[in-house]
């Protein structure tokens, strides 16, 4: 398969500047968030649109830290888990709560890929296997912050060739929007001075009856992907496109999380639940990715993306030692993700759409959470 997602600069540009108008109306606000060990200083910013849903994201990170959306009436609720403040991002860094993940988003095999001839090791620190950039991945870095005349969210981060042992100088530009249309919106942007791979992707647990409130067996779901890709012991695809057809894979139609997740199922098994990636029905264009509907609430997210794949992950390591917002345990399937992306352990895999990226070419995605009620 051919790369997905890699346009020229000019088009992306384009596309960037035609996403700013739109969005005049929102509000956004700044605020200390704490000092990092290093004694940098992080800032919150609070985005705020015409309807009053509100969205809080720190540039350590680039972790949406709240979001505030209403059910159907009318009463808000924070539907991401999160910590209150700085100090719980720094200390429990691993379930990535809320946060951007690279320079590569999931696993690659063996920590190790060959590019141009060349094998890269990476950190094994997911058994043998990396996991989400590395040790210290773009989750746990201080990206520069930019407040944009439309109400966004910029946020830049330059990660240093050879960083987590990635080759090549790769700047990466997120984009955080909060549209009046009751969007989430997040533009991905990346160049590099050699070739490199590069998986992004955000990393945020949903709960939407409210975070904390309980596990989100209950919640719906339909995933618009015919296909996932099955994994070895490891959670590394073992590189089939397995139909979704008859197995409790299935989210063609809506379905309960909880409907089938004990199911006797190797798949389920091995990931302890679903921990998958999706291969998504949309085309190179934003396309519906997945729609999901709380029913006591009346909450409902769907999800627009540009990028291939989607790792649906229903909180499964999740073991409450993780104590939240307002002390608040995080237990097992208290918060599922829908992490859109490039497939895992695509540069060991070449008939993957590839995640490779040249110097001189611009990576764009863009990945919409949009909510409404139901
Ligand atoms: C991703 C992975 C999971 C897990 C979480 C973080 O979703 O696929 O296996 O590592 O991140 O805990």
């Amino acid at each position: 398969m051919e790369a997905l997602s890699f346009r020229k600069p000019l088009a992306a540009t384009v596309l960037l500047l035609s996403s700013i108008n739109m969005n005049a109306a929102t509000k956004l606000t700044s605020t200390d968030f704490g000092k990092t060990p290093d004694g940098v200083t992080a800032r919150i910013y609070t985005l705020t649109n015409k309807n009053g849903l509100e969205a809080r994201i720190t540039n350590y990170g680039g972790v949406v830290v709240s979001l505030k959306t209403p059910d159907r009436n009318g009463a808000m609720a924070d539907i991401v888990l999160g910590f209150d403040a700085l100090a719980g991002y720094i200390s429990s860094p691993s379930p990535y709560l809320g946060a951007l993940i690279g320079r590569y988003g999931n696993r690659i095999g063996h920590a190790r890929f060959t590019l141009d001839g060349v094998e890269y090791k990476l950190a094994a620190n997911n058994g043998e296997n990396s996991l989400h950039g590395g040790t210290h991945g773009f989750n746990q870095k201080i990206w520069t912050p930019r407040e944009l005349p439309d109400g966004g969210l910029e946020l830049t981060y330059l990660s240093k060739d050879g960083e987590e042992n990635y080759p090549g100088n790769l700047k990466a530009v997120v984009v955080y929007r909060l549209t009046d249309a009751d969007e989430l919106k997040i533009d991905y942007a990346a160049t590099t001075d050699k070739d490199t791979v590069l998986n992004l992707t955000n990393h945020s647990y949903f709960n939407l009856k409210g975070e904390g409130q309980g596990d989100i067996l209950g919640h719906l779901v339909t995933l618009n992907a015919n296909r996932y890709t099955p994994v070895d012991a490891g959670l590394i695809p073992t590189g089939e496109l397995r139909a979704v057809n008859g197995t409790p894979f299935d989210f063609t139609k809506p379905a309960a999380i909880g409907a089938r997740i004990e199911q006797n199922d190797e798949q389920l098994k091995l990931g302890k639940g679903y921990d998958h990636n999706w291969v998504l029905n949309g085309g190179k264009a934003l396309s519906l990715a997945a729609r999901v509907v709380e029913p006591s609430s009346g909450r409902v997210m769907e999800v627009y993306t540009t990028e291939p794949g989607v790792q649906f992950y229903t909180g499964n390591f999740l073991d409450g030692t993780i104590k939240g917002k307002g002390g608040k345990a995080y237990r097992q399937r208290y918060g599922f993700c829908l992490e859109t992306q490039h497939f895992p352990d695509s540069p060991n895999k070449p008939k993957f759409p590839s995640t490779v990226l040249k110097p001189g070419r611009q990576f764009h995605s863009t990945t919409v959470f949009k909510f409404s009620k139901s």
